[in-house]
């Protein structure tokens, strides 16, 4: 059965191009049924305008609290018929009242690295890169991890991938590797619950 998705996003959105083109393309078997952000005008929003898809902005300010306003995505993601939640580059940790509302359907993050190692509050964008090539490893890599109440990057790992760390690399030739592999672990994982709806 086609698996109706919610995508959280908070700034470029390749991660949800992705789906979008899996799915377009016939090798992801669901539908975004809404795309919501934290702040307007950015490019996966954008994104999802020109593919015909349901937007929505919950904006903490308007809605008094960061609680206000994932409550009101909660909901909104309710109404949607969601029935998996991708937090695809969204920047904010959610509120536990999200979980509350939306009991039954999990939700999963993809991070540009390797979990648990490389993850926690403030690892976020160029900081992961710049955390991983200071250690001296010889890979990073990603991982798609089920997101829960109260945790940042923690979680049961539904894809992780490797990707080598080259000699040279910046935090930014590092982030484009990690990224490209990103979206495929990205459509695994989400085709991972298509294959199973009770996960
Ligand atoms: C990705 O690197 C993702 O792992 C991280 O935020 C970034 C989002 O990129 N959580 P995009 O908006 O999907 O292009």
């Amino acid at each position: 059965m086609t698996l109706p998705i919610g995508v959280l996003v908070s700034g470029r959105g390749t991660n949800l191009q992705a789906v979008l083109d899996a799915i377009a393309g016939g090798r992801l078997d669901a539908r975004v049924v809404l795309v919501a952000s934290d702040r307007p005008g950015i490019l996966a929003l954008e994104r999802a305008a020109r593919a015909g898809l349901p937007t929505a902005v919950f904006d903490e300010q308007a809605l008094g609290s960061r609680a206000g306003a994932h409550s009101a995505m909660a909901n909104a993601l309710r109404e949607s018929g969601a029935r998996l939640v991708v937090l695809a580059g969204f920047a904010r940790i959610l509120a536990d009242v999200f979980f509350e509302k939306l009991p039954g359907v999990p939700v999963i993050n993809i991070h540009p690295a390797l979990l648990p190692r490389f993850g926690g509050r403030g690892m976020l964008g160029a900081k992961v890169h710049e955390a991983v090539l200071a250690s001296g490893e010889a890979e990073s890599g990603v991982t798609v991890h089920r997101a829960e109440p109260g945790k940042v990057d923690e979680g049961e790992i539904v894809v992780q991938r490797r990707v080598p760390v080259l000699p040279g690399d910046t935090p930014e030739t590092l982030a484009a590797r990690v990224l490209a592999v990103e979206h495929e672990a990205l459509i695994e994982a989400i085709g991972r619950f298509t294959e199973t709806p009770a996960h």
